[in-house]
């Protein structure tokens, strides 16, 4: 049984797997009504609520702590004050149950728990808060095909929420006021070779909210139109490219109904297989970072006890630096 432990942006989460089985998916979010996230309140937020999530979780899951193998900590990417916190409540826990820990790289958990929908050798289309890569396993490693040049695909949504005076998380409130118009106005559409940027687009729409004269759900609805088709002729590309057969959503934009539409349409057309797993395990979530840190476990990947001071944060690491050994 591994416990796990998500602590990279936003969400302070416990998660509990046995056997590839969720048994718990705690967490508590760090959101704002206005303006974005600022990484030393997150970690602070995740501080207060880290032991009453980890009773929740325990409680969920109807185990004591006697029962749990090893402790899977999410040490990287992400903002470095909240990877702290993670690295923190592992340690001490570790040293308090005397547990190897498992150190995981978030963003190859928010891939690998798509092989949960059943996805064999897909193209994955990883589009999250920080992260918009187009991305295909081979020969031991996750390669990057495409990817943004400047922001992700949900800063770039919650970066023009915020000017628009909402909240944070953006995405779904950017959703919602798509849905109210079928208005498209023309935005530019920035897509080179197989990377795309957002940030000129960024500028335009922000350009677009101060002449008062568009209807924010028009700017929605185009926003929407324009970067989701961006995202999906990257990902159609990389699969006639590779031959693959299978493309898989993950991420949090992933929640998106708009852009789950459009990656089915294209897969429709093209007979591929489209996947993606239910929102609980697209946002940040602490299973995620169980499920992968049950299957490295199983390989002998850990850290030892005595070790445990050999744990350590990695705020940059990047999709393509880590090694896969555990298929
Ligand atoms: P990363 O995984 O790259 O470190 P992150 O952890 O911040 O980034 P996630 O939790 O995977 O990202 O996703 C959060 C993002 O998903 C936010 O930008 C949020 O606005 C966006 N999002 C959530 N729901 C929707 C939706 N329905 N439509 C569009 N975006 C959404
Ligand atoms: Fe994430």
């Amino acid at each position: 049984m591994i416990l796990a432990i998500e602590s990279t942006a936003h969400t302070f989460g416990i998660g509990i797997v046995e056997n590839g089985k969720i048994l718990a998916n705690e967490k508590d979010s760090y959101t704002t009504e206005k303006g974005g996230i600022i990484p030393v309140d997150a970690a602070e937020h995740h501080k207060q609520v880290a032991d009453q999530v980890y009773k929740q979780a325990l409680e969920k899951a109807g185990i004591t702590e006697k029962q749990i193998s090893a402790i899977a900590v999410s040490n990287a990417p992400g903002l470095a004050p909240c990877l702290i916190q993670g690295m923190n409540f592992a340690k001490k826990l570790g040293g308090k149950l005397k547990l190897p820990i498992v150190p995981v790289n978030h963003c190859v958990a928010h891939l690998e728990i798509g092989k949960l929908t059943g996805a064999k050798d897909p193209v994955l289309l990883y589009a999250s808060g920080a992260n918009t890569q187009i991305i295909a396993y081979a020969s031991g490693k996750y390669r990057v095909f495409g990817e943004t040049l400047d922001i992700g695909i949900g800063n770039f949504i919650d970066n023009f929420a915020r000017f628009a005076g909402i909240g944070f998380p953006g995405g779904p409130k950017i959703q919602e006021l798509a849905k109210k118009s079928n208005n498209y106005i023309p935005l530019p559409y920035s897509i080179k070779g197989m990377d795309v940027a957002f940030s000129g687009i960024l500028t335009k729409l922000r350009q677009m909210i101060e002449t008062n004269k568009y209807k924010i759900e028009d700017l929605a609805f185009s926003l929407q139109e324009t970067v989701f088709a961006m995202l999906v002729e990257s990902a159609e590309r990389a699969l006639a490219h590779t031959g693959k057969k299978e493309l898989l959503l993950g991420g949090g934009v992933a929640c998106n109904t708009r852009l789950q539409e459009m990656c089915k349409i294209m897969c429709k057309e093209r007979k591929a297989k489209f996947f993606t797993p239910e929102n609980s395990l697209l946002v940040d979530n602490p299973a995620m970072i169980a499920y992968l840190g049950e299957i490295m476990f199983n390989k002998g990947i850990k850290i030892k006890n005595k070790d445990i001071n050999k744990l350590d944060i990695n705020p940059r690491q990047r999709t393509d630096d880590v090694k896969v050994r555990w298929k």
